[in-house]
């Protein structure tokens, strides 16, 4: 930030420079730059200086518009000192009459590309983070628009600036001012149109994941995602009630919800966006836990409320699948999610209960609170009719899955290395990054050797591996070749680790998954 002295001076002199009736308002402005309209805020990336001199190295934006004020950008920020560190910003007022306030961010190194021990690309990462935080210093200022520079990558500029600005303000008398970020220039503007729309698919998984647990319920979810879905001609939606749960004999989906007031749903979604409809699906599971409680073996009550956010799996491949429909991808995609609350009641499931799951397996119910795997292995179960070309399902699985990564990366577990290297490597240029956990027959063993039943919901060795074991017991359940299970629970939520994301519910990793889709969509080996 200026210091205030530099800023008043600096601006003020600038103010008497600019010429009111400037070239900026009816003289040639460059190429493919619109004056903007009055009012608007300006976001400008600023590389770090290669060079010794300490200039600023502009984009090509940023070239742009210093030339639009005849260099008075070059020469104010010479003048304030130091070139700008990743991240950091300065403002300025004044310098032009269509953008009152200018933000100038760095960006970090020109070159960043890659990076081999991050896994994830640097350069995208870095625009990402400097577009969201100018563009929360215009919402600050209670700008209501603001033009983007798209710092030679405007779908990552985009994205930063639409998952910047998200907050889930539904319930609050007093909203912060909306802001509508925009392109700056004419250049790439497909690819900030597709940046805006992984954005907004991410922030659609936030605002379920945010949202309370009696304004969020099965039915409300599943309304929410039918509506969101309405107006594309190629997407059906069943939202399946109680008796059609019971008639498919998911008794282990079942048991679960019959401990909660609130009736269950099963959400099943046909997005048909390839050529031939006849096409393989790639089939999306989510875990809909609307509120979990732990049931009979109860959470402790602190920071109970964050398990209004257990619907996470479904929320990220719901929203994952609304992206995909409004991006139009040339694939199929069924989507899964069963929907319920976990509640402790004298219906619900007690420790030691056996339930059967659809594939005739019976379980037993060692901890209620490992719930989430009782509804996936039903779900899982129907997933196999479809003949999917890959069966990826995500869930707030386990505690055991933060302990292990945190919020670094989403853990998954594959029998598939082709399935891997899809979501992998949709995963660094997303920069929502997944990493590879074991599936061994190891952790199959502990949830098998099970007293009076053919599984049990929990490790043998209770909390030893707890992600590995839940994964196994998923596995259980799966037949098809290219499976994969992404625990998400470390990924649920944020504080301050992704700096685009404000504090809240992350929505991850809704845009892997969209980029992942996108790359199966090309993917020409159609593999079963
Ligand atoms: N929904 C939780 C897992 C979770 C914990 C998600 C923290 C996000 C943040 C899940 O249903 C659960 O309670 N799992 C138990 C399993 C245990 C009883 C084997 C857990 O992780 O403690
Ligand atoms: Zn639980
Ligand atoms: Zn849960």
């Amino acid at each position: 930030m200026l210091l205030p002295f530099v800023r008043s001076v600096a601006a003020r002199r600038l103010a008497r420079d600019v010429p009111r009736a400037c070239s900026c308002s009816q003289g040639p402005s460059p190429r493919g730059y619109s004056r903007g309209a009055a009012g608007k805020g300006l976001v400008l990336g600023v590389y770090s200086s290669e060079k010794d001199d300490g200039a600023a190295q502009f984009t090509s934006a940023g070239d742009a518009f210093d030339k639009l004020v005849s260099g008075k950008l070059r020469t104010i920020l010479s003048l304030c000192g130091p070139p700008l560190k990743k991240g950091k910003t300065r403002i300025f007022h004044g310098l032009h009459q269509d953008f009152p306030s200018v933000v100038v961010v760095g960006l970090g190194k020109k070159n960043a590309g890659i990076n081999e021990q991050e896994n994830w690309n640097e350069g995208k990462e870095n625009i990402r983070t400097a577009v969201a935080v100018g563009c929360r210093q215009i919402q600050d200022l209670e700008i209501p628009c603001v033009e983007v520079d798209p710092c030679g990558d405007a779908q990552a500029a985009a994205e930063g600036a639409v998952l910047g600005l998200h907050e889930y303000n539904e319930l609050k008398q007093k909203k912060k001012p909306v802001v509508t970020p925009q392109l700056y220039g004419s250049a790439e503007s497909e690819a900030w149109q597709r940046g805006v729309i992984y954005a907004e698919g991410q922030n659609l998984a936030r605002y379920l994941m945010e949202a309370p647990a009696n304004y969020i319920t099965p039915i409300k979810f599943a309304e929410h995602i039918e509506q969101k879905l309405r107006s594309f001609s190629n997407v059906k939606v069943h939202i399946r009630p109680e008796s059609w749960i019971t008639t498919q004999e998911m008794g282990a989906f079942l048991s679960v919800a019959k401990g909660s007031a609130e009736p269950p749903i099963f959400l099943e979604i046909h997005y048909l966006g390839a050529a031939n409809t006849d096409d393989s699906p790639l089939v999306f599971v989510g875990k809909g836990v609307t509120f979990d409680s732990g049931g009979i073996s109860l959470k402790p009550s602190s920071g109970m409320d964050a398990m209004r956010a257990d619907m996470g799996g479904a929320a990220t491949v719901c929203s994952a699948i609304v992206t995909a429909a409004a991006l139009n991808l040339p694939l199929n995609i069924i989507g899964l999610a069963p929907l319920c609350e976990n509640m402790p009641s004298g219906k619900a499931n007690k420790p030691g209960d056996v339930v059967r799951a659809k594939n005739g397996k019976t379980i037993q119910v060692d901890n209620t609170d490992a719930e989430g795997r009782l509804l996936l292995a039903d779900a899982l179960c129907y997933a196999h009719n479809f003949n999917a070309r890959a069966i990826v399902n995500a869930a707030t699985l386990t505690g055991a899955m933060d302990v292990a990564l945190g919020s670094a990366a989403t853990g998954v577990f594959t029998n598939s290395s082709w399935l891997w290297t899809h979501l992998y490597e949709a995963s660094i240029l997303t920069g929502d990054r997944v990493w590879r956990m074991p599936l061994f027959e190891h952790y199959t063993k502990q949830v098998t050797d099970c007293p009076l039943a053919d599984v049990s919901n929990i490790g043998k060795y209770s909390r030893a591996g707890g992600a590995c074991t839940a994964a196994a017991f998923l596995k259980e359940f799966v037949t098809a070749s290219h499976w994969a299970h992404l625990d998400i629970a470390g990924v649920m939520s944020n504080k301050d680790e992704v700096p685009y994301l404000r504090k809240g519910m992350a929505g991850r990793p809704t845009r892997t998954l969209v980029e992942f889709a996108a790359r199966l969509s090309q993917d020409s080996h159609n593999a079963k």
